[in-house]
Formats: structure tokens, sequence, C-alpha cells
């Protein structure tokens, strides 16, 4: 390697901690072309075993749904299932620990298919359908907020609110507690990043976990018609939640559903404005809104990355030996821009007839919430659309400032007048 000169490889490690300031989508090109597979120079913990980054579709496809190979616990690689461990059993943690490794997300089979298919009784599509007129009152009560001013920041005032109140409100937070939700839910995004959990948050995590812990309480005691209510009671086969899984499942839902679906609605208006031709199809055009929301998500979606996953065995993938117990990231960004499955794949196309994009996820762990998600953008666009269509960034584009949250790229700050 020249001295001085960063390699794809190094340089995408800056990417995933949010410390590169080059444009991730070039990075992502040079690896690609590298090949599907590359191992990169970085460690996880005081393991010693490979990284890699999987850049192209196929095979961050085979990774995300080949669960016999890889998995998402790294204490899976090991474990016989007699001595796997459920939820319940596990011993007593703090509020940061639970929060980071008892989730939906970070379990393997058989321990999430139970809590997957518990939950999934509670999102079903019609559910899903059933809370369109809650989104669209949330919305246009935000934007009614700003209507008269004539300008916003379509980050603070609308896209950072609109999924923390739609989810607050399915879980069945008190309106007037909102705000809470929302700024322990910030503060604990700004403090988690891939491998590192900064000292403050932990506060933060406590406060967000004895909340729910009494709102759970509360809803035992006396339910009501929301997901909290709902949770309690839903009953598989004589299986239920537990407490503890309950309080985890209800923050990951808060947490899951609030900075990405923010970044779909913030990154999206920026690139809609930065494309003059396809926002202007759209403004002529509503019903073509479902479909470029998905051209967002593939162009740019929330997550860099799925979370990280373990290779069970030595396994070859994309030409590569990965040995058992080494680390991947499928990089959803990069896949989604793979030129083998989209035809100019670097372009915004809101006509694009698209089969499948991975901003979502693929396999068991496929997003619990992406129909919720969908019907946000799809709110969101079409209400600032027609309520605003003479949106313009009242700021040079030049200053428009990225920032970095668990391990994804969004705006902090989107100034524009309408
Ligand atoms: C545009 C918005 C969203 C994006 C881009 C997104 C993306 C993702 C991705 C990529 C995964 C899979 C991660 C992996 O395989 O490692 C995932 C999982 C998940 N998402 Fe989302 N998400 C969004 C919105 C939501 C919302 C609104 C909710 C909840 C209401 C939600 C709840 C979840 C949950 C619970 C999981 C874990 C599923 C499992 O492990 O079985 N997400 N999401």
């Amino acid at each position: 390697m020249e001295s001085g000169k960063i390699t794809p490889e190094q340089e995408v490690i800056g990417v995933l901690s949010g410390r590169s300031e080059k444009d991730p989508f070039v990075v992502f090109e040079e690896l690609r072309k590298k090949g599907p597979v590359t191992p990169i120079p970085m460690t996880m913990g005081d393991s010693d075993n490979q990284v890699w980054i999987v850049t192209q579709m196929e095979e961050a496809k085979k990774v995300l749904k080949d669960n016999a190979n890889f998995c998402v616990d790294s204490n899976t690689i090991n474990k016989s299932s007699d001595t796997k461990q459920s939820l319940t059993n596990s011993s007593e943690e703090t509020s940061s620990k639970l929060f980071l490794s008892n989730s939906l997300n970070a379990l393997d089979e058989p321990d999430h298919r139970r809590l997957r298919r518990l939950v999934s009784k509670a999102f079903t599509p019609r559910y899903m359908e059933s809370i369109r007129p809650r989104v669209q009152e949330i919305a246009d009560d935000l934007l009614d907020q700003v209507q008269e001013q004539g300008e916003m920041d379509i980050v603070l005032d609308f896209a950072y609110k609109l999924p923390i109140n739609v989810i607050s409100d399915m879980i069945g937070v008190p309106k007037s507690q909102h705000e809470q939700i929302y700024e322990w839910s910030e503060a604990i995004a700004n403090g988690l990043g891939l491998g590192r959990l900064d000292d403050e948050v932990a506060d933060s995590l406590d406060s967000f976990s004895e909340y729910f812990k009494q709102l759970i309480d509360e809803k035992r005691k006396q339910p009501s018609n929301d997901l909290i209510s709902e949770l309690i009671v839903i009953e598989e086969e004589g299986d239920k939640l537990s407490e503890k899984e309950l309080l985890s499942m209800v923050q990951l839902l808060i947490f899951a559903g609030h900075e990405t679906t923010s970044n779909l609605i913030s990154t999206g208006t920026l690139i809609l404005l930065d494309s003059p031709k396809q926002l202007e199809m759209l403004k002529n055009d509503h019903s073509l809104i479902p479909n470029a929301v998905e051209e967002l998500l593939r162009y740019h979606g929330p997550s860099t990355t799925a979370g990280p996953r373990y290779a069970i065995k030595d396994i070859e993938l994309g030409g590569q030996q990965i040995k058992k117990g080494d680390v991947l990231f499928p990089l959803l960004k990069a896949a989604n821009r793979d030129e083998e499955v989209f035809s100019n794949s670097e372009d915004l196309d809101v006509t694009r007839d698209i089969n499948r994009h991975l901003a979502f996820g693929q396999g068991i762990h496929m997003c619990l919430g992406a129909p919720l998600a969908r019907i946000e953008g799809d709110i969101a666009f079409t209400t600032l659309l027609k309520r605003m269509p003479n949106l313009k960034l009242s700021i040079p584009r030049k200053d428009v400032q990225w920032q970095f949250k668990l391990a994804a790229q969004g705006l902090s700050s989107l100034p524009v007048s309408f």
C-alpha cells in the first residue's frame, strides 16, 4: 500500500463509524468493483476473527437469509440447542445491557421465532392499515404548527416528530409524554454507535426503561386500545411474552421506528429537492409517491448496514473463504446500488420498477415495522407536497449538515421555505 493513501477497505470503517468525510456511495462502488465480499482491517471486541463487508446483492441476501450458516448472536456459534438460554432465564442485567442484547434483532432461532410470532400477532397488515388516519392526523398537526410561518426545519419540525409521535401513540404513551420519549430516544441514538456505548447514554437508558416498566404496569391494571395492552394479552399455544421480553420489545419498537423513519423523510426530502425533475413528477402525480418511497429506500435507505452476522461454520462466500466466527456486515446501501441488479443504479428514478431492495433487510430479521414505515413515508411526502408544493431549501446546498447516529447517516437540520 502506498503510504498516506487510504484504501476503500480502510475508508469503509470510517463510513461505518461515522468518521469518514468521503461520499459513502463512492466508497461502496469502489468496493463492489473489488468483489462481493471483502475483508476489512477492523476488529470487533476482543475477537481476532476476520471482519468482512458484503457489498453485492446476491451475497448480502445470502448472509441475511441463510440461518444455518450465519447468526446474529455470536454465542450461538458454540451453543448446542440444549444449553441455549431463553431471554426469560437470563441473569439480571443493567438497562443498557438489556436494551442492546435481548431484543428481537439480537436473537437467533428458536428464541427469535417464538418472539417474532408473538409480536407479529399485533403487527397485522389490517392493524397497520387501520392506523393510516391517525398518521395523517399527526402529519397534519405538525404542518399546521408551521404553515403560517412559511418556513420550517424539515428535520426538527416534521421528520423527527412524525414517527416518534406515531409509534408513541400506537404503543399507548399519553400525548403529554411524547416529548419526553422523543428526548430520551434522541439522547440514546446520539450516544450509541457501532461497538460503542457512551457513559451518559446509560442514564437515559435507565430512565427510558423505568418509564416503560411503569407504563406496562399501568396497562396491566387498566388495559386500553393500544399495542402494550395488546402485547400483554397476546398468547399463542400457552406461550406469552415475559415481563422482560415485553419491556425489551416496547423499547425496540419505539427505538427502531424513530431514527430510521425520520431519516427516510428528511433525507428523502433533500434528495427530491436535489432532483427537480423527479420532484415535479411527484407533484403532478401523487399516485407515484408509494413507488418513490421504495426508490428513496433503495437509493439512500436509512440503514447503512444490517446488524453484524457471525459465520457459524467455515463457508465459501463470493469467492472468499469465511472462517467460523468471522464477522460479516451486509452493507444494505451498497447492495441497493448493485449495478448487476438495478440499471443506472446510481440514478434516482421514482418510476423505477423495483422488484426488491434491501433497505428493510431480508430473511427472518426483515424489518417488522416495514409496513408502518411505508405508510409513514407515503403520508409524509404526500402531505408535504400537497400542502407545500413550493417547498425549497432556504440555506445554500453546501451548508446542509449531515450527522451520524446509530451506524447511519442522517441530516441534523434541513431549513426550507414554502
Ligand atoms: C424507513 C424505516 C425503517 C428502516 C429502513 C428499517 C430497517 C430495518 C432493517 C434493515 C432491519 C433488519 C436488521 C438486520 O437484519 O440486522 C430492521 C429490523 C427491525 N425493524 Fe426496522 N426499519 C424501519 C422502520 C421500522 C419501524 C417503523 C419499526 C417499528 C415500528 C421497526 C422495527 C423493527 C424491528 C422490531 C426489527 C427487528 C426484526 C427482527 O429482528 O425480527 N423498523 N429494520
